[in-house]
């Protein structure tokens, strides 16, 4: 596999040679591969953000460099190179959503990158579908749909500019449990329809498990771990110093390890757990 992103040596500082100077990310080093789907998670204020943003040059970081694909960030002289590999979604995307439609909404990106009037619309056909906004929504204002839906409208104006890579910053962040599933959801039936990288930040350490196959975590600026997230969840130690935690059923059958019971605290999902308990109760044990 090859790298279509390389992180080499970024360090950040907020504010440099002010009195307010915020050294926000420092010495990060990460290569990416292509079509892989990775978590980056953290206690607030790691860098998490920032490094999102480093990633396609809406921040310049004051050290080291990042290379997408070859162009690298501190040599390309048009930022756009990057943009057009690189898609991001904020947080909160939905309040930059301003257009009077959802398709002119979704449109917005890829007319500023030049394109034919019937590419721009084959493109927001294009992101609707792959985020599942039915096509009878294009003439609604956005302002009228439910947040999960206006979220995928934001995702979908961003896809429709065909990134490699695709970035969300905490994409389910203030959404009710409902919502949060259906954008899991949506992210998860993107990425397995092949040909996206996709790097997830977010708070949640279950919610990026059940989906990621690599898992980063910062701290202070730096990467404190990095792995598969049962490589991770082992370390639950390690995890909990950087005020962290793993997931409930990873706890439970940690617990009943320490009660005696013979089993493997590798279960990362309660489909993993109950399996686990099938597997050491059938071996007629008694919980
Ligand atoms: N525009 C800014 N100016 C000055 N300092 C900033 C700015 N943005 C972020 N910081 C600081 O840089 C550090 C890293 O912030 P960042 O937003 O990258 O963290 P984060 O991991 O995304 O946090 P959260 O989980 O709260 O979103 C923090 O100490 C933050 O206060
Ligand atoms: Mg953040």
């Amino acid at each position: 596999m090859s790298n279509i992103l390389e992180i080499k040596n970024v360090s950040h500082t907020y504010g440099l040679g002010t009195p307010f100077a915020k050294e926000a990310l420092s010495q990060v080093n990460l290569n990416i591969e292509e079509g892989d789907f990775v978590g980056l998670v953290g206690h607030t204020g790691s860098g998490k953000s920032t490094l999102a943003q480093c990633l396609n040059g809406l921040i310049i970081p004051t050290e080291g460099d990042v290379v997408v694909e070859g162009v690298s960030l501190k040599e390309s002289k048009n930022l756009k190179e990057i943009r057009k590999r690189v898609g991001m979604v904020f947080q909160y995307p939905e309040y930059q959503l301003f257009e009077e439609t959802v398709a002119r909404d979704i449109a917005f990106g890829p007319k500023n990158l030049g394109l034919s009037k019937e590419e721009v619309e084959a493109r927001v056909d294009f992101a609707m579908d792959l985020v599942q906004l039915n096509r009878d929504l294009k003439d609604r204002s956005p302002f009228e749909l439910s947040g999960g839906q206006k979220r995928r409208v934001a995702i979908a104006g961003i896809l429709a500019m065909k990134p490699k890579v695709l970035i969300l910053d905490e994409p389910t962040a203030g959404l009710d449990p409902h919502g949060r599933d259906e954008i899991l959801g949506e992210i998860k039936s993107l990425y397995d329809q092949g040909g996206l990288t996709i790097i997830m930040v977010s708070h949640s350490m279950e919610e990026v498990a059940r989906l990621t196959k690599r898992m980063i975590v910062m701290n202070h600026g730096k990467v404190a771990m990095d792995g598969t997230p049962r490589e991770l969840f082992r370390q639950g130690d390690k995890l909990k110093d950087l005020s962290l935690t793993t997931p409930q059923v990873t706890k439970v059958m940690e617990e009943l390890k320490k009660r005696g019971a013979d089993v493997s605290t590798d279960a990362i999902t309660i489909d993993e757990a109950y399996e686990e308990l099938v597997r050491y109760l059938e071996g007629g044990h008694h919980a």
